[in-house]
């Protein structure tokens, strides 16, 4: 590929991930995007997947029981010339962690808001992640055909709630039964809503009024619709394309996903603004264009048997420059090795699709026999190539682990080797005893855990409670096993650095007092 075309093939790529509450309708928001790309021929794939019928895996089970969303997956679609990579990302906050490393892979975030509930917790997690990346955020306001909360409150909790300034791009005519249209200031229209689903747009004169003769005129959630728009023209933000791209303001959208009501405005006003692949800061303090002629991504995600027919596992490449080509050479920055990159599989809504070509902002899933962890840098080129540290959380709950039937420990290892390298779960080892104990940010996660474990590798485990800790790790010059004890159990975590599970505060706090010199940090 030339530089000229790398540099207009990475122009068109858009990869961003949907960020709300559960239920405020991700899915449904995803699925009508994906029908607008042609990828889903009939809506309810992607909800299908959701609800499990459309498994992926055994344990996608777990999702259809509690009807939450657990994995990431990547889709992909082209749209008006754009090539578009959704990241989708588990709603449940236990998975929090894998949605914080699949938000280090996009350039733009959509948050997703059900208008008639406002910014609830888990937006309000997700968008402070997006903000400390000063990663671009469009705001969808969903459920219009619903009875809601004041638009005007909706826009004012942005910036109160979450500190960012909210410019609205349409206005609702009424809404729930008395939903009329937007009025979209930004196209200079009003679209009107018909249940029937195909809307009509009527353009406005310059001076922002309809033409005559139309029965909106008379109505009066029309020209209350009106009036706000002229109070916000006046008295409320301006556009400012900088502060978009920066994170300060969010273009706001209203509309609603069931009805496919205003996506489709929302997706095309989406394309003209959301930025294209970002450059990628290395920890050598360099900075990687996506349009650098040399190859190089990083592994943000790890999953195993998405398929139980392939008993595959998949390590998620986010390509950060150059063209990744099937069959070439990479070095793998952690190990030095060389690794060559044949078996590789894009991601489509329904289908996993071999992927020739990738470039910057394309995202390529390599089937992995074990050698990836996440966070790997992968790059060609003379220069080492290692990209920013991904976030970790550091686990507040602990269970002791061991398999169900003594006979069976090759299962039991292999099980909690793969799913440790997936970081579903962090693995320590106790250095007294020998024991494994499992971390975790959130009690679903060892749920999660043991039913792969059964599932997948055929190992009843079985898991004692620990309760909470606060997790330490000390400096292994200073290291004394005598300082252990049961208020402060040592342990190692998977890679031999030694730490300390506290009971809590006061026990932290009387070791601090015992020992002042010896130095604990709360992260690796
Ligand atoms: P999530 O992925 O964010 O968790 O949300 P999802 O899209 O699954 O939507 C959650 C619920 O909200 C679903 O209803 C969905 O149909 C509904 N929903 C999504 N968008 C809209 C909208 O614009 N208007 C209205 N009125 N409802 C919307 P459910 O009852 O949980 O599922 P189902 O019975 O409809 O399948």
């Amino acid at each position: 590929m030339s530089e000229k075309t790398l540099a207009s093939a990475v122009d068109k790529r858009r990869t961003f991930a949907i960020i709300s509450h559960p239920d405020a309708g991700k899915t449904t928001i995803t699925e009508q995007l994906l029908l607008f790309g042609g990828v889903v021929r009939e809506a309810g794939t992607v909800k299908a997947r959701k609800s499990g019928n459309f498994a992926k895996s055994d344990w996608m089970e777990i999702e259809q029981t509690r009807g939450i969303s657990v994995t990431s997956s990547v889709m992909q679609f082209d749209y008006q010339g754009k090539r578009i990579n959704i990241l989708d990302t588990p709603g449940h906050e236990d998975f929090s962690e894998d949605t914080y490393r699949t938000l280090m892979a996009v350039d733009s975030a959509v948050m997703v808001i059900d208008s008639a509930k406002g910014i609830e917790p888990q937006t309000k997690k997700l968008f402070q992640i997006c903000k400390m990346r000063g990663i671009p955020i469009f705001t969808f306001m969903n459920k219009l055909d619903r009875d809601g909360r004041e638009p005007m409150d909706l826009i004012a909790e942005l910036e109160d709630v979450l500190g960012i300034e909210g410019y609205p791009m349409n206005w609702p005519i009424g809404m729930g039964k008395e939903l009329k249209g937007l009025y979209d200031r930004y196209h200079q229209r009003v679209a009107l809503y018909r249940p029937s689903g195909d809307t009509q747009y009527l353009p406005l004169h310059e001076d922002g009024e309809l033409a005559d003769g139309n029965d909106l005129e008379d109505d009066g959630l029309y020209q209350e619709a009106r009036d706000n728009m002229l109070l916000i023209e006046e008295a409320g933000n301006q556009f400012d394309a900088a502060k978009i791209a920066s994170g300060d303001q969010t273009p706001v959208f209203f509309g609603s996903a069931l009805a496919n009501f205003g996506v489709k405005t929302f997706l095309e006003t989406y394309l003209e603004y959301a930025p294209k692949p970002a450059s990628h800061h290395t920890q050598e303090d360099k900075d990687i264009a996506p349009t650098d002629s040399e190859f190089s991504g990083f592994v943000f995600k790890i999953q195993a048997n998405m398929n139980p027919k392939h008993r595959d596992r998949i390590a998620f490449v986010r390509v950060c420059s150059g063209e990744f080509d099937r069959g070439m050479d990479v070095i793998q920055e952690r190990t030095g090795k060389k690794l060559r990159l044949s078996n590789v599989t894009e991601f489509m809504a329904d289908t996993r699709e071999n992927v020739e070509k990738a470039v910057a902002g394309d995202i390529i899933g390599l089937y992995d026999t074990g050698n990836f962890q996440i966070g790997d840098s992968i790059y060609t080129g003379k220069q080492t190539v290692k990209f920013e540290k991904l976030p970790q959380f550091t686990p507040e709950l602990f269970v002791r682990v061991a398999a169900k039937n003594v006979m069976k420990q090759k299962s039991f290892h292999k099980g909690i080797n793969q799913l440790v390298q997936e970081g579903a779960v962090q693995l320590y080892t106790s250095y007294s005893t020998g024991d494994y104990i499992l971390g975790a940010v959130g009690q679903l996660q060892f749920e999660v855990f043991q039913f792969r474990m059964q599932n997948e590798y055929n190992s009843e485990v079985i898991m004692e409670p620990m309760g909470k800790k606060t997790a330490r790790w000390i400096n292994p010059d200073q290291l004394d096993e005598r300082m252990s004890s049961s208020r402060n159990l040592l342990v190692k975590d998977s890679q031999g650095a030694p730490l300390f599970l506290f009971e809590n505060r006061f026990a932290e706090r009387w070791f601090k007092d015992k020992y002042p010199d010896v130095e604990l940090t709360s992260k690796l």
